[in-house]
This record gives structure tokens, C-alpha cells and sequence, in this order.
């Protein structure tokens, strides 16, 4: 009885929010690869967020599917899907506020991110020109691998259009904080909810570090050394249990739409929203100057807390302090980060 009264009252909530909503907050969402294993469950999510009032669904194939059976959520905003022939993508992306990008394969067991890179790369070009032309002001969450080099793609794709603002363009780490917090939790029997552990770098492997250290805690030896493992290989566990059948998408749905409400809430006015993002270091003056991050040693993209506002990034959070160990695992981070940015961009230039 009681978890039926909750449940009701989730929904409930949900209603009640949905009609508070007012025109002058009206905001469109559009999702890139929304027929895949993550685009499914977090288009899904994003119908049941009420900050969102206009879902757009694009897919090579099978979003009108996908749309046409979430649209039947009884929640206040209107979905369409799109395919590559009728409206397509530039009418799927014209008004959009934000653009999240899930489409692109996925890894099978043995892969790192950045054997994705071949087939991605392209993929990510070819939305990010359309995204450029359709809706160059929007918010471009970016979560196809490697983010590492999907990010600058998109960055070259935007600058070669003239119209690139590096405070509109994420690379969604949200996955390794949300990894980082849970593991933890299961170590410290804490509430995961609570838990909120600052992650930096990239997303893939040895380039996501956890900083354990600025939460308070301290792990030593064969922990602490499963604990990294697991924050940074996370992803490993979901491919091999999925046993070629993809990587994680409900998790990493979950993720994408908690970023894109935090981007609703900060645009929406509230201040003091903070997510981990990768993103363009030193977009912000003066903030560079406070935290130049990496981008004198040419890590010209990385992976830090950042506060969200209405023009997207507000301010980048300096990385703070961290303990010898955890100093020792950045190092490691940016020597391949540095080399997984300028892949992305060689790339692009070759093949814009
Ligand atoms: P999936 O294969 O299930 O879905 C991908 C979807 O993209 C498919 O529906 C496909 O038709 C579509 N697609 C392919 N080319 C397209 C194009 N040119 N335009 C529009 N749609 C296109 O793959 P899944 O599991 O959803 O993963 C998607 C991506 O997300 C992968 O690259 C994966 O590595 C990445 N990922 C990122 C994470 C992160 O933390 N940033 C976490 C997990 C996965």
C-alpha cells in the first residue's frame, strides 16, 4: 500500500508540474538517434520531464514508431518523429533549444570508445552540420563516442559554419559521476542520492578521474585501486554483460536527462546549477584566468564541474585540490586526452 501511494504521488507530481508550465517557458528538445538503445528510454524521460514542451524525435530509421507510442504519455508536450525523407532533420532541429546526440554505434565486448571512432565520427559530422544550419544557437549535448574527439568534431563543424559558441557545447560525462557516486555508496553504505563525487578529464578509460579525495574519503590499496577500475572501465561491466548486444543505455539515459534538466532549469532562471561536463576549457574569461584547467599543455577540451545559466556554460570550476594518487592518474589522463582531442580534429579537417 505504501509504495502504491508513492508511486502515485510521483506521477501526481508529475502532473501537477506539467501544468504549471507556461508558453513563455516553451522549450523544444530534439533527440539525434532516438530509435537506438539509449535514444528509446531517454526520449521516454524527457516526455515525462515537464520543463519540456515540444519533443523531437530523428532517427535513420523508426522514430515516428518511438514517437507516435510516447506520445500517447499522458503528459502536456507534443512529440513528432522524423526520418532522413519528408520533413527530416532540418525540421526536426529548427527551434530546438537543446540537441542531445545519442546516435552512432555502440561498443561489443572488447572494444574501447575509440575503435567507435571510424563509423561515429561521420555520424556526428553530418548531425552536428545540420544542427549548425537549422539551430545554431542551441544547447548540443553530445553523448556519441568517443566524446573525447566527438566533441571537438562538433566544434570544428559549428567554427567552420561561423557560428561555434563554445558556451552551447557539452560533452556529457554525467554517466561517470553518476558510475562514481553509486560505487562509492556501495563502499561507504551511503545514500547514492547523496553522494555526488567530482569526476574530471574525458570519458574513456584512464582519462576519467575520480576525486574521491575532495568528497573526504579515502580508499587504499586493492579498493581503492577496484574502486578506479570501476569508475573508469564502468562501462566494460555493461558490455560484457550485454554480451554484444550494445552498452549501457538505460543508466546513460538516465544521465542525459538529468543533464538536459539542469540546462532547463539554469536557462529557466535558477541559479547555483552545477553538472560535471566536457567541454572547451577557458571559454569564460575571466574564469580562465582563475582555472586555466589543462589548456596550456594543448588538453584543449576537458572534462570539469561547470555552472550552468542561461547562455549554457557560466562558469568552469577550477579542478581543486587532489591527493598525490589522484595527481598521478591525470597525468595519465591528459597525455591521452591531448591525443584523442587532435584525432578528432586532424580528422575533421581532413574531412569536413
Ligand atoms: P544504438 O545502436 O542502440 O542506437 C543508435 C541509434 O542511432 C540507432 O537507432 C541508429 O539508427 C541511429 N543512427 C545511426 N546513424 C544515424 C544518423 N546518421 N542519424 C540519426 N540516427 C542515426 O546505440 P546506443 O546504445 O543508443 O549508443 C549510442 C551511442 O552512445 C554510442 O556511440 C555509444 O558508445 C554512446 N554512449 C555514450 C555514453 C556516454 O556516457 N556519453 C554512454 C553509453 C553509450
Amino acid at each position: 500500500f505504501a509504495a502504491r501511494q508513492a508511486s502515485q504521488s510521483v506521477f501526481g507530481a508529475v502532473q501537477r508540474r506539467t501544468f504549471s508550465a507556461t508558453a513563455s517557458n516553451a522549450t523544444k528538445v530534439a533527440v539525434l538517434g532516438a530509435a537506438g538503445g539509449i535514444g528509446q528510454p531517454l526520449s521516454l524521460l524527457l516526455k515525462l520531464n515537464p520543463r519540456v514542451t515540444e519533443l523531437a524525435l530523428y532517427d535513420i530509421k523508426g522514430a515516428p514508431g518511438v514517437a507516435a507510442d510516447i506520445s500517447h504519455i499522458n503528459t502536456k508536450s507534443t512529440v513528432k518523429g522524423y526520418e532522413p525523407s519528408g520533413a527530416g532533420i532540418k525540421e526536426c532541429l529548427t527551434g530546438a533549444e537543446i540537441v542531445l546526440i545519442p546516435a552512432g554505434v555502440p561498443r561489443k565486448p572488447g572494444m574501447t570508445r575509440d575503435d567507435l571512432f571510424n563509423t561515429n565520427a561521420s555520424i556526428v559530422r553530418d548531425l552536428a552540420k545540420a544542427a549548425a544550419d537549422a539551430c545554431p544557437e542551441a544547447n548540443i549535448l553530445v553523448i556519441a563516442n568517443p566524446v573525447n574527439s566527438t566533441v571537438p568534431i562538433t566544434a570544428e563543424v559549428f567554427k567552420s559554419k561561423g557560428v561555434y559558441n563554445p558556451k552551447r557545447l557539452f560533452g556529457v560525462t554525467t554517466l561517470d559521476v553518476v558510475r562514481a557516486s553509486r560505487f562509492i555508496s556501495q563502499l561507504k553504505s551511503t545514500d547514492p542520492a547523496t553522494e555526488n563525487i567530482t569526476v574530471v578529464g574525458g570519458h574513456s578509460g584512464a582519462t576519467i578521474v575520480p576525486l574521491l579525495s575532495q568528497a573526504g574519503y579515502t580508499l587504499e590499496g586493492a579498493e581503492r585501486d577496484e574502486y578506479i577500475k570501476r569508475v573508469q572501465f564502468g562501462g566494460d561491466e555493461v558490455v560484457q554483460a550485454k554480451g554484444g548486444a550494445g552498452s549501457a543505455t538505460l543508466s546513460m539515459a538516465m544521465a542525459g536527462a538529468r543533464f538536459a534538466e539542469s540546462l532547463l532549469k539554469a536557462a529557466q532562471g535558477q541559479s547555483g546549477v552545477v553538472e560535471p561536463t566536457y567541454g572547451q576549457s577557458g571559454v569564460v574569461e575571466p574564469t580562465y584566468v582563475d582555472s586555466p584547467l589543462y589548456k596550456d599543455q594543448g588538453v584543449t577540451y576537458f572534462a570539469s564541474q561547470v555552472e550552468l545559466g542561461p547562455n549554457g556554460v557560466e562558469k568552469i570550476h577550477p579542478v581543486g585540490d587532489m591527493s598525490e594518487f589522484e595527481q598521478g592518474l591525470l597525468d595519465v589522463c591528459l597525455k591521452d586526452l591531448k591525443s584523442n582531442i587532435e584525432k578528432g580534429e586532424k580528422w575533421v579537417k581532413e574531412n569536413m
